[in-house]
């Protein structure tokens, strides 16, 4: 499976963001691709009007990917679990009275890639947070065994957050393509900037910025081309292109 798994130093980082760069980066160069997330919640807070869908800044994760990948997929194809509270997937789903079933998460992230060069797969809030009471997001990552992007912020307290996910990420035996600080801002200061070169030393990896995106204009996005550097992540954007 050629693809990128998108995760986060933890919720709401840019992780939606990022991987909607990435996607349209890809699609822009010509490439198929298609977008996965695990499971979606907090739908209660995107009522899906009409209205609302005019503005890309105001769609659901899986709705905003899939605009950005150009890709035709129906939602449940895009995100097998979709639940209205914002809380934990397996916390959503017991809500529900339904449970994540993690073979039928690996089945639909594979037939994602079917007509697809690559695949896009965002995580849910940080690498360690539970899909079920025992199979975690690092868990998917890894059967997926795609190289992952992690997402951070450039502020205050990124550099204790962002080794300590590439160290998770390493010890599950999955390569880290990038580091994405998001929203790199347009004068940034001289900690964001020691931030990410203190990342980039101490965490022997690249660091990529993605500056503050107009989410209603996907198409004024800058490219955001992750995996320089790092052989399998770049051989998957190239082949897929
Ligand atoms: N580069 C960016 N440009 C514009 N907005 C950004 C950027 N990075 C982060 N944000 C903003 O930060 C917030 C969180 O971003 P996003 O939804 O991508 O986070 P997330 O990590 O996917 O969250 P979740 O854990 O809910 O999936 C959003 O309001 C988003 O608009
Ligand atoms: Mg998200």
């Amino acid at each position: 499976m050629r693809g990128l798994f998108v995760t986060g130093t933890g919720t709401e980082v840019g992780k939606t963001v990022v991987a909607s760069a990435i996607a349209s980066t890809a699609r822009r160069s010509g490439a198929r691709v298609a977008v996965f997330k695990p499971a979606v919640s907090g739908l209660d807070e995107h009522p899906l009007t009409p209205e609302v869908w005019e503005s890309a800044a105001s769609l659901p994760d899986h709705a905003l990917l899939r605009l950005a990948a150009g890709s035709k997929q129906g939602d449940e194809h895009v995100a097998p679990y979709r639940f209205g509270p914002p809380v934990s997937p397996h916390l959503a789903a017991e809500l529900a009275g339904e449970r994540i079933d993690p073979a039928l998460l690996r089945g639909a992230a594979l037939a994602a890639t079917e007509d697809a060069d690559l695949l896009v797969c965002e995580g849910v809030g940080g690498f360690l947070v539970p899909l079920t009471t025992d199979y975690l997001v690092r868990d998917l990552a890894r059967d997926l065994a795609l190289p992952v992007v992690i997402v951070a912020s450039p502020s205050l307290g990124t550099i204790n957050h962002t080794l300590l996910t590439i160290e998770a990420v390493r010890s599950a035996g999955l390569e880290v393509a990038a580091v994405v600080l998001s929203p790199w801002p347009a004068d940034p200061s001289e900690m964001e900037r020691s931030n990410l070169e203190t990342i980039t030393r101490l965490g022997s990896v690249a660091v990529e910025t993605l500056p503050r995106l107009d989410l209603t204009k996907p198409d004024s996005w800058p490219a955001l081309s992750v995996g320089v550097g790092s052989p399998s992540a770049a051989s998957s954007l190239r082949e897929a292109a």
